[in-house]
């Protein structure tokens, strides 16, 4: 596991301090209509349920899953729409939280363990769990918009890292290869496979573009609870040999870094930054094995699965669906 990077040449420039992504101010919690459905931290931050002793979910569950799952998908769309360099990240918060109340579900990270907002956005150097605030979105600026609905007692768990304007080449690099790695690691899940095939996979594909792997924040089960097991790493983890078996649903969600991995967490307890400021991109989706290969989850009902029998598994490039922002352009 002491694998070393592959390091490009030091070309690189060193960042600007005045660059690094600065806290703005954070406004005060949404609420939520009383006919919503809330999950069971909603009203005092702490998750009280336990995770599932079972953790093969039956076919009324998963019918709850795969709703939830579009929903996160089309608030996303919503969100996405809405980026452009001088739009706040309190605005895209905004748009998802009315969104998520639209679709008829809770915003999930809404007073998980106390987190203020309806969504997190990650901008530049933020790894995960930026808390959207008053700063404006800048012109080259990269930002992740994670989305999770609570809708029908379940969570559907998705996120895309998309570009503010125009942004350099080496943040396009990180994007794509980002989202490869993450098409890679569900490629890599299989009924009776285990949960380090996945991890193996990315690391390999982040790697060989010379880019790190963050390990302090992994993918996890999901379902009724937010989090739960398995745990998900996103490097090769050889101990990690939790059999995966149909019925199972867990997010993958890659963090790829330009620099190094490392992570450093802000004072608010929340905002993961890499410790030397180079860009990190995310990507996820909710998933779910089955005998005949892997269901994404957080895909639209039109969406083409790659990973279920019909696509063609062997082609490289995959035939992945399309990153909401592109579908902007
Ligand atoms: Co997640």
């Amino acid at each position: 596991m002491v694998k070393r990077k592959r390091r490009r040449p030091a070309t690189r420039q060193p960042r600007q301090t005045s660059d690094r992504v600065a806290a703005g101010d954070v406004s005060a919690m949404r609420s939520v209509p009383d006919e919503i459905g809330r999950p069971d931290y909603a009203a005092t931050g702490v998750p009280v349920l336990q995770a599932p002793a079972n953790l093969i979910k039956d076919d009324a569950a998963l019918a709850r899953m795969r709703i939830a799952g579009s929903a996160a998908r089309r608030v996303l769309r919503e969100v996405a729409a809405e980026i452009a360099p001088g739009v706040t990240t309190d605005h895209l918060d905004a748009v998802c939280h009315e969104a998520c109340i639209a679709e008829g579900g809770y915003p999930s990270p809404l007073n998980y363990n106390g987190y203020p907002k309806s969504l997190c956005t990650s901008v530049n150097e933020i790894i995960c769990h930026g808390i959207p605030d008053s700063r404006a979105l800048r012109e080259g600026d990269i930002v992740n918009c994670d989305v999770t609905i609570f809708l029908n007692g379940v969570h559907g768990d998705h996120s895309e890292t998309f570009a503010v304007g125009q942004i350099d080449q080496r943040s396009e690099d990180l994007i794509r290869t980002t989202r490869e790695c993450l098409y890679l690691g569900i490629g890599a899940v299989r009924s009776g496979g285990v949960v380090r095939d996945i991890g193996k996979a990315i690391q390999n594909h982040a790697e060989s573009a010379g880019l790190g792997v963050v390990r302090e924040f992994i993918g996890h089960g999901v379902g009724e609870v937010f989090h739960h097991q398995p745990n998900i790493p996103h490097y090769y983890e050889p101990s990690a040999r939790f059999q995966f078996a149909p019925g199972m649903t867990f997010t993958i969600e890659p963090m790829i870094t330009i620099g190094s991995p490392q992570a450093h967490l802000w004072q608010d307890g929340w905002t993961a930054a890499t410790a030397d400021l180079s860009r990190t991109a995310q990507f996820e989706h909710t998933v779910l094995v089955r005998e005949d290969g892997v269901e994404i989850l957080t895909l639209d009902e039109d969406e083409a699965q790659p990973f279920l029998p019909n696509a063609d598994r062997q082609k490289w490039p995959l035939t992945i669906p399309p990153n909401q922002g592109e579908l902007r352009a």
